[in-house]
Parts: structure tokens; C-alpha cells; sequence
């Protein structure tokens, strides 16, 4: 050292970061990001009958739910100051364009109406896609040659959306992965007047392996083949990420969505820089189960961990995130942190 400092270098030690971390209040004014019950989603599973409350083995903490069962819950979620709910069915049969999906009387339509008739300020989402319902799984009609007819695809996806419009959501989200499905729709929404429903697309939807409890919870794993040729190759990243955005914006969603969401966190920054859509997060099946088991281990300090992921969504640039940890981080939340 020949004893010269840079001219803007402050003295050693003038500025100790550790000044700004040395109480809670302190940290509490410099945060960038703060985690509130209104940005999470909590997921729910509906199915046929009543008085059903069974937990999903690979998602401890969720339940099957009968519409009845589930009107419980949604007292709780509005409580809890939740930003909404997004809701999955299981139906009484499956066929081979997955017709259930799209019956008025379904789980999914029933309990629509039911939780906007008791909570009418209370955010109903419904994800749209057809892999519950279909003998085969996936998210699509099936052409001859075995793979997934993309076209014939985009109707039956309308008339899944436009049931759950008519039972009164106020956001549908459609995860099939289909090309074109946002305008197609937007199109059906439209035209019977749903001109307020809004759409939230999972645009950079990646072909995951952390989706595997939900599909032990929906029954919906592929019973052939794999979904890796409609969702995203992990390993396409970001620009085709950006693609899929843009052309979900321009079929008008009105929201995107990254998902899953802790292994995609470069991809939810890039979709916030370049998009002025609000952007969603989902923390998928796998992510909670993977928190939930270390934890169980006694590996993880869950609440530590959990809020930590959350804020770490939030802080790619994530408005709001689908968590299975919804209702649990809201009352920590609640609780202090
Ligand atoms: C249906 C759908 C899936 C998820 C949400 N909607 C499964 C899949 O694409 O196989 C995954 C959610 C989760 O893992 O929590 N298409």
C-alpha cells in the first residue's frame, strides 16, 4: 500500500453495514421486499360428494375437500387476508377429450359458486387444464399419432374457462401449455360478455420434476409419455421464456406466471424487467414437499426456510405467489417474524 486512498473511499470503518441489521426496527426500514397475506394464493383439491376432508398424503397440510368441507376453509382464507384462492378438481369420471371438465355441476363450478356466494370480495381463481380429466392424463386431446393435438385442444380449454366463468370466477388460469390458448379463451370469455374475467396465463411453464405430489394429489400424472413436448425444456431458459410472455400478452392475459418458482427465480427477473403484466409466481408441489420433509427431519426450521423462499420469489420481482404455504406464512406473518 503506498498510502492513498481513492477520493469517495470513506476511512476505515467510517461505514459499518452491520449498522443498518442491528435491530429489528433497522432491518424492518431498509427492506426492500416485504412478504404480506395479500400476495399469496392458497391452492385447494375439490372433489364429488360430501362431508370429504382427506389429507393428501404427499402434501401434508392439504386435503381433499367436498364442496362442503371446503366452504369451511374459505371463511379462513378470507380471514387469514389471503390475496385469493386458486382451485383444482378431481371428477367422478375421466374420458378421452376430458368432458367432466367443463360440466357445470363439477367440483371446481360447485365450489365457485359457492365460495363467491359466501365470500363475494374473496378472489376465486380456477387453474384450466385438462389433465384431471382426461384417461390419459394429459393436458390436451391426443391426435392419432399419440401426441398432443394442439388445436383441437383450444375449444375444449374455452369451454373448461367459460364453465368457470359462468360459475363466477374472477380469474381463470389456464396451465395446459397449449400455443394459443390465452386468445382462444379470451375469444369464448368475450363473446357470452365475460369481459371482466381476467386470465392469468402460466406462460414459462417448465416440464418439471417437482410437480410429482400434485399429481399423486390430482391424479393427473400422464399415464403414457412424458409432458416435456408442450411444457418448456428446463433448459430453454429465459428467451423462450420472454417468447411465451409476449405472445401470452398479446392474446390478451392479463396476468403471467413463472412456474415452478424457487429453481426459476432468473426467469421471473427477466419476465418483470421486460413485461408490465403483474407477475405471478407458483410454488409448486415439490418445493413445498421438499421444506416440508427436511423440515419433518428436523433438517430445516420451516418457518425460517419457508419465509425465506417466499421472500426470495418476491424479491426476483414476483407480485404474487401460489403457495402451499398460503395460509401457514400468513400467520407467521401475522405472528412476527
Ligand atoms: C395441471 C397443473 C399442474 C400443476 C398445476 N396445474 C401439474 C402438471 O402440469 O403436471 C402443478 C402444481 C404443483 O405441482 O403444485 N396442468
Amino acid at each position: 500500500m503506498d498510502g492513498r486512498l481513492e477520493p469517495d473511499c470513506p476511512a476505515p470503518l467510517r461505514r459499518r453495514m452491520r449498522r443498518l441489521r442491528r435491530t429489528g426496527a433497522m432491518r424492518a426500514l431498509v427492506a426492500e421486499v416485504r412478504l404480506d397475506p395479500g400476495d399469496f394464493v392458497n391452492p385447494f383439491f375439490v372433489v364429488p360428494g360430501r362431508k370429504i376432508r382427506r389429507e393428501i398424503e404427499a402434501l401434508p397440510g392439504n386435503h381433499h375437500l367436498s364442496v362442503d368441507e371446503f366452504l369451511r376453509e374459505v371463511d379462513d382464507v378470507a380471514a387469514a387476508g389471503l390475496g385469493g384462492l386458486i382451485l383444482f378438481g378431481l371428477p367422478e369420471r375421466k374420458d378421452a377429450e376430458g368432458s367432466s371438465a367443463w360440466d357445470p355441476d363439477g367440483p371446481v363450478q360447485r365450489a365457485v359458486r359457492a365460495a363467491k356466494e359466501r365470500c363475494p370480495d374473496l378472489l376465486v381463481l380456477t387453474d384450466v387444464c385438462l389433465c384431471q380429466y382426461t384417461e390419459h392424463g394429459h393436458c390436451g386431446l391426443l391426435a392419432p399419432d399419440g401426441g398432443v393435438d394442439n388445436d383441437a385442444t383450444l375449444d375444449r380449454l374455452a369451454r373448461v374457462a367459460l364453465s368457470h366463468a359462468r360459475a363466477g370466477a374472477d380469474v381463470v388460469a389456464p396451465s395446459d401449455m397449449m400455443d394459443g390458448r390465452v386468445g382462444a379463451i379470451r375469444q369464448a370469455l368475450d363473446a357470452e360478455g365475460f369481459t371482466g374475467v381476467a386470465i392469468l396465463a402460466y406462460s414459462a411453464k417448465y416440464a418439471s420434476g417437482f410437480y410429482g405430489p400434485f399429481r399423486a394429489a390430482a391424479g393427473s400424472a400422464p399415464a403414457h409419455g412424458d409432458r416435456r413436448g408442450y411444457q418448456m425444456d428446463p433448459a430453454a431458459g429465459v428467451r423462450q421464456a420472454l417468447a411465451e410472455v409476449a405472445l401470452d400478452a398479446a392474446e390478451g392475459a392479463d396476468m403471467v406466471m413463472v412456474k415452478p418458482a424457487l429453481p426459476y427465480l432468473d426467469v421471473i427477473r427477466a419476465v418483470r424487467e421486460a413485461c408490465c403484466l403483474p407477475v405471478g409466481a407458483y410454488q409448486v408441489s415439490g418445493e413445498y414437499a421438499m421444506l416440508r420433509a427436511a423440515a419433518d427431519r428436523g433438517w430445516l426450521d420451516e418457518r425460517t426456510a419457508a419465509l425465506e423462499t417466499l421472500t426470495a420469489i418476491r424479491r426476483a420481482g414476483a407480485d404474487f405467489i401460489l403457495s402451499y404455504y398460503a395460509r401457514r406464512a400468513a400467520g407467521w406473518l401475522r405472528d412476527g417474524t
